[in-house]
């Protein structure tokens, strides 16, 4: 759910919830003493240096710095963000979170509403025009053609969006206001000329827009409770292009929605694994042949939040592209996509299919009962990824064999570690012939020490303790954050939530800060602020604080995704990037004072000429 989880709530939290009930859930602890200790879960260590203490609700790991409170553990150990970990407690408490709706959220859902009545009124008259349009045979026919039967295509919410520029204009878009509306959901298009206008004026009808979708099939995309937030056009002939989508709007983000998972919800099936596939036609045929679960990304490579949506219905998927170069590309970037979710208990499986074939002629072609035995012998992830890095090598010879670990290397590193890991890692040493062990010493061989400092775009060595790597090509996912430079104030954040004690030994005139207009810097003295009032703070209250403004959920991310910063070192890095803040302030300041100087002086002197 959505919203801000109140500070208050927090609090009350924290004061039901026994920090050593938490974690022993977790990691089994032995008391001693006033305090309970276990060998540490964020880093690898044979003797205990890991210490939590009841009176003060906190733990604490000598070895490797990690320490927080019950929320901070259950982020750290759950690998979870900060709402999830809360929601987590609050469970285990019997506690239900309240949360508080902005009023820019409840704004921007309202308007959001808006966007989406239009769409469903949309999808109605789409529908209506294929029963009902002089030109419905054209329509009819063609999906009769492909062998739809008409239960499937209603089942779907296919529709027709007739030849014209302004037929869904001149029905859904009366006044101004409703095609500001049809705009923002991406259904009609402004003209952009005086002259445009004029021409197709003589054409068809005198609106400031036009439709987006003229002849063409139309297939609603919904989300997953079902409204309509978007659509596919396919032309009905062999025109390019092919199909045309909507534009993203806020109701509609093309990367992460999936084609087919309302209807296959609404099916009433249960699946312990989804067919993912390239188009909506797909989906379709497979869906009428009784292969109810299958699904489609919209014309996008396969990403990690598609897969994550898929993964939290299902245990296994089975990427089932077409049968030509540009499915098995995307079948390789889907495997590099899932590397790092591969968590113990997930299945991937790749069906390759003839050459030629996509997934709506091949089951027509061989029926629904041979499709699934193909479905069920599908190339798992292991086989196609060994069979493809080996393809051009001859690992019988030395050079082959290291060529092929060095390959493989940089891939079985993005998989979580867990028992998949260690038999990717096995399979490899079978194939280089050597000991499984010698070749895990080789891949989490520690950085060199220099490698370590720049916690910004290196990981510490010791994190291997939970993930083999977490570091990736940033190219690849845009969202995770730990392979950008960040600016300077994030990072300063960063090392102040993790120790909050630094911002006590500051000992520069801060005025300058508070004339900052960014957010990381707003949020950045505001912080020092809390704690110089309060030293007693931790890491958690403080992030709370952070949850709640626009940096919340980066700054989680950010301590998420480095749990481990080497304690040496972070007070002069603070110090040193506070610094670095406060000249740029005071340059800035100055430049400014000497425009203004000059601007006078221009002034003058042009006074005295004239
Ligand atoms: P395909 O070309 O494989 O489409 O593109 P298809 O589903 O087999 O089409 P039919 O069978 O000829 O009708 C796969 C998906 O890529 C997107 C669409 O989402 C399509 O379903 N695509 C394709 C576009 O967005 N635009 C295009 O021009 C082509
Ligand atoms: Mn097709």
């Amino acid at each position: 759910m959505a919203g801000l989880i109140p500070q208050s709530f927090i609090n009350d939290l924290l004061n039901r919830t026994d920090i050593i009930e938490v974690i022993d859930k977790r990691v089994s602890l032995k008391k001693q003493g006033n305090n309970y200790t276990a060998c540490c879960p964020f880093h690898q260590e044979k003797t205990p240096s890991f210490s939590v203490n009841q009176d003060r609700q906190f733990y604490y790991c000598f070895g490797c710095g990690a320490g927080g409170n019950a929320i901070g553990f259950v982020i750290n150990f759950d690998q979870s963000d900060f709402p999830q970990a809360v929601e987590s407690l609050a469970k285990d408490a019997g506690l239900e979170v309240p949360r508080q709706e902005s009023e820019a959220q409840a704004k921007k859902s309202s308007q959001n509403n808006i966007l989406i009545e239009a769409l469903e009124l949309t999808s109605k008259f789409y529908q209506f025009q294929i029963r009902n349009h002089a030109n419905k045979a054209t329509a009819v026919n063609y999906l009769k053609e492909r062998g739809l039967s008409g239960k499937i295509a209603k089942e779907f919410g296919l529709g027709y969006a007739p030849p014209g520029w302004g037929n869904l204009t001149s029905a859904l878009g009366s006044d101004e206001k409703k095609q500001k509306i049809l705009l923002g959901a991406g259904l009609v298009i402004e003209r952009t000329s005086k002259k445009e206008h004029r021409e197709d004026h003589t054409k068809s009808n005198n609106h400031r827009y036009y439709d987006r979708f003229r002849d063409r099939i139309m297939f609603p995309i919904r989300d997953s409770r079902g409204r309509t937030v978007a659509f596919g056009g396919r032309v009905l002939s062999n025109e390019k292009p092919k199909y045309m989508n909507s534009p993203e709007t806020p109701v509609f983000h093309k990367g992460s929605e999936l084609y087919g998972l309302f209807e296959l919800k609404k099916s009433g099936e249960k699946f312990n694994k989804l067919i993912l596939v390239e188009g909506y036609m797909d989906v379709i045929a497979l869906a009428q042949m009784g292969v109810r679960n299958a699904v489609a990304t919209l014309g996008t490579a396969t990403s990690s939040v598609h897969l994550t949506r898929m993964f939290r219905q299902v245990s296994e998927i089975i990427f089932c592209f077409d049968g030509d170069n540009a499915g098995n590309t995307a079948a390789w970037r889907a495997l590099e996509t899932t590397l790092p979710l591969m968590e113990d208990g997930r299945q991937v499986k790749f069906l390759f299919l003839p050459s030629g074939a996509d997934p709506d002629t091949h089951v027509r072609a061989i029926g629904k009962d041979l499709f699934l035995d193909e479905v069920n012998s599908a190339t798992p992830l292991e086989d196609f990824f060994f069979e493809k890095l080996s393809k051009d090598l001859d690992t019988n010879s030395i050079e082959g064999k290291a060529r092929l670990s060095n390959l493989a290397k940089k891939y079985i590193q993005q998989i979580p570690r867990g028992i998949y890991a260690k038999l990717m890692l096995d399979r490899l040493a079978d194939l280089l012939g050597m000991p499984a062990d010698s070749l895990d010493q080789l891949f989490t061989a520690k950085q060199p020490e220099s490698s370590i400092k720049d916690s910004s775009t290196q990981q510490p060595a010791e994190d291997y303790g939970r993930r083999w790597s977490k570091r990736e090509t940033p190219s690849r996912r845009k969202n995770d954050l730990s392979g950008y430079r960040k600016p300077a104030s994030l990072k300063a954040i960063e090392l102040l939530l993790r120790n909050p004690e630094i911002a006590l030994s500051i000992k520069q005139e801060l005025k300058p800060l508070y004339t900052a207009e960014d957010e990381g810097r707003k949020l950045l003295i505001s912080l020092i602020e809390m704690v110089q009032k309060n030293p007693e703070i931790d890491t958690f209250t403080m992030l709370g604080y952070c949850y709640g403004t626009s940096l919340g959920g980066q700054l989680t991310q950010l301590l998420n995704s480095e749990k481990i910063t080497p304690i040496e070192g972070v007070e002069e890095e603070f110090l040193q990037i506070i610094d670095n803040i406060l000249s740029d302030i005071i340059h800035k300041i100055n430049l400014l004072a000497l425009k203004n100087e000059l601007r006078t002086k221009v002034y003058s002197n042009k006074n005295e000429i004239s």
